[in-house]
């Protein structure tokens, strides 16, 4: 499988941490110049340094999914200094959890806000530079987006997560519908769909979930691993292999689809 991306620029957002992190690597790894953003600046750099220790290309950048504009000026520096913009990852996520009656619209606005508007506008701003951009000779694509969603995407029953996974499942319908409209412009679009992986986002999870179930922590993870055909937690490294498939010419006739990462807990 050729995952090479030697010369090829990406944007990760999200990618101070968890599997933003990781995915920021395994491009850098396979030859990619990265553009780690995340909301928290020196996050990022931190990812910067790593790859930058182990020989790769990175910069970091203040980066607001929320904010449009802030998409805008990352797409539009890509296109400024590197000349192209080959691939635009919309990893950054939140969540929150309560019981249903128990959420509040700030925690509506809030996961609908980062999780799908983001994905939007980060679209939008990959979108707006990779339609200028020649056709490569080979694959004949501008560019790829990759969304990370979630099996919280394709399985509603997510207890304490209406709102999340309402965010989820905005973000696979907004997958379809840019995949079908951007392969005109030779752009494909594709999902991530992880698991229980064991990222910070995680580890809140488990304090929220233990509290609202009155048990352990522990037990709550002992729950997420049963509930997972290979047994284990999932790692921010699973995810980042198979974004970087996305990411390379090995899924170039690949658009609209949600593959699934997580150990066999859904299939379809
Ligand atoms: N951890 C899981 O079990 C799991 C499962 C399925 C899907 N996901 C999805 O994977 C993605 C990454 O999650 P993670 O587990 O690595 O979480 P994480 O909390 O470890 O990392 C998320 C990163 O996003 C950044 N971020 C938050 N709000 C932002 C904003 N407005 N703009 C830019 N950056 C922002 C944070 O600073 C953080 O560095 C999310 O979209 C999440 O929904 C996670």
């Amino acid at each position: 499988m050729n995952t090479d991306l030697k010369g090829k620029n990406f944007v990760v957002t999200g990618a101070g941490s968890g599997i933003g992190r990781a995915t920021a690597l395994a491009l850098a790894k396979s030859g990619a110049t990265v553009f780690v953003s995340d909301l928290n600046l020196k996050l990022a750099q931190k990812t910067v340094l790593e790859i930058t220790g182990l020989g790769g290309s990175a910069t970091g950048h203040q980066l607001d999914v929320t904010k449009k504009s802030d998409c805008i000026a990352l797409a539009d520096l890509v296109q400024m200094e590197r000349g192209r913009l080959d691939g635009w990852v919309n990893n950054a996520g939140v969540s929150s959890m309560n019981r249903l009656t128990a959420l509040t619209e700030a925690d509506w606005d809030f996961n609908m806000d980062v999780n799908a508007k983001g994905a939007f506008f980060g679209t939008q701003a990959a979108v707006s530079v990779m339609e200028k951009q020649t056709p490569d000779p080979v694959s004949g694509l501008r560019g790829k987006i990759i969304n990370v969603a979630s099996m919280a995407a394709k399985r509603g029953n997510a207890p304490f997560l209406a709102h999340y996974v309402a965010s989820k499942f905005a973000v696979l319908g907004f997958t379809q519908a840019i995949a079908g409209e951007l392969a005109e412009l030779g752009i494909t679009a594709n999902s991530v769909c992880p698991g229980y992986v064991a990222t910070s986002m995680q580890e809140r999870e488990l304090e929220w979930e233990a509290s609202l179930r009155g048990i352990s922590v522990e037990r709550v993870k002992e729950l997420y691993i049963a509930d997972t055909p290979l047994r284990r937690l999932e790692t921010a490294e699973d995810v980042a292999s198979v974004i970087l498939f996305l990411a390379s010419s090995a899924s170039d006739f690949i658009t609209g689809e949600a593959i699934n990462v997580n150990g066999g807990a859904f299939m379809d």
